[in-house]
């Protein structure tokens, strides 16, 4: 059965979507784009020059004048890509708390999704892609062939960010982690450029109590049905 060509994956943050989106985009041998990694490279060039994550012109012109390249990893150290600014290797600086705290302010100043969406519509001419993110299904590929919105609890997303830092060495609570999702959250679908929802035909996926594993065969088995069913 032939599979789509365009595969966008939206949700809120720590729903899953990168991880699920790197092993869907690995199982059909196609590009993979994280669109989150490109805000929060402009967020970490935006705090290493010192620039106020409020100063929508300073962030639109950094946004413009940065290079940010994301591609296959190139160390093997648990990274599913490698994130390039202006050629140096960010992928583990752009997950930082700092970055965490203003990366929603970077991401809605419109010059600045402006910036991203272009360089993200140009990977997508470039051959079969899964692109992950806020408004892939809305905005950025409004006519990408299958739209999953994956989606969790509040507080299931907090329990999957506390896992994923320790297991980096890095201990936050759960309830400092919670606040910050759902005050990213409120960020993110309030804005008013692109703000977070699903697409009208995206299909939801709930992944509260599943493994990755079973996630991604539900995100699967949506992906290689016939005809994704309109919500
Ligand atoms: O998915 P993430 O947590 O890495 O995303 C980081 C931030 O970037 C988050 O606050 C939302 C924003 N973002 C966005 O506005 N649009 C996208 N397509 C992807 C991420």
């Amino acid at each position: 059965m032939p599979t789509p060509r365009t595969i966008a994956i939206d949700g809120p943050a720590g729903a899953g979507k990168s991880t699920i989106g790197a092993l869907v985009a690995e199982r059909l041998g196609y590009l993979y784009l994280d669109t989150g990694a490109m805000y929060r490279a402009v967020a970490l060039a935006a705090l290493d020059r010192g620039i106020d994550p409020d100063d929508g012109a300073k962030l639109a012109e950094l946004a413009r004048s940065v290079r940010i390249l994301i591609g296959p990893p190139t160390v093997r150290d648990g990274r599913a890509y490698t994130v390039l600014l202006d050629g140096r290797d960010v992928t583990w600086p752009i997950r930082a708390a700092g970055v965490d705290r203003v990366v929603s302010q970077v991401a809605r100043v419109p010059a600045v999704r402006d910036a991203m969406v272009e360089q993200q519509r140009a990977l997508a001419t470039q051959g079969r892609v899964v692109m992950v993110g806020r408004d892939i299904g809305t905005i950025v590929l409004p006519h990408a062939e299958r739209k999953i919105f994956l989606t969790a609890s509040a507080a299931e997303r907090a329990r999957r960010r506390e896992e994923e830092l320790a297991a980096r060495g890095e201990a936050r609570t759960r309830q400092q982690l919670l606040h910050e999702i759902l005050r990213r959250d409120q960020l993110d679908r309030e804005r008013a450029v692109a703000p977070l929802k699903a697409a009208q035909d995206a299909v939801v996926v709930q992944t509260d109590g599943l493994s990755v594993q079973e996630a991604l065969d539900r995100v699967l088995a949506v992906i290689t049905r016939p005809n994704a069913p309109r919500s």
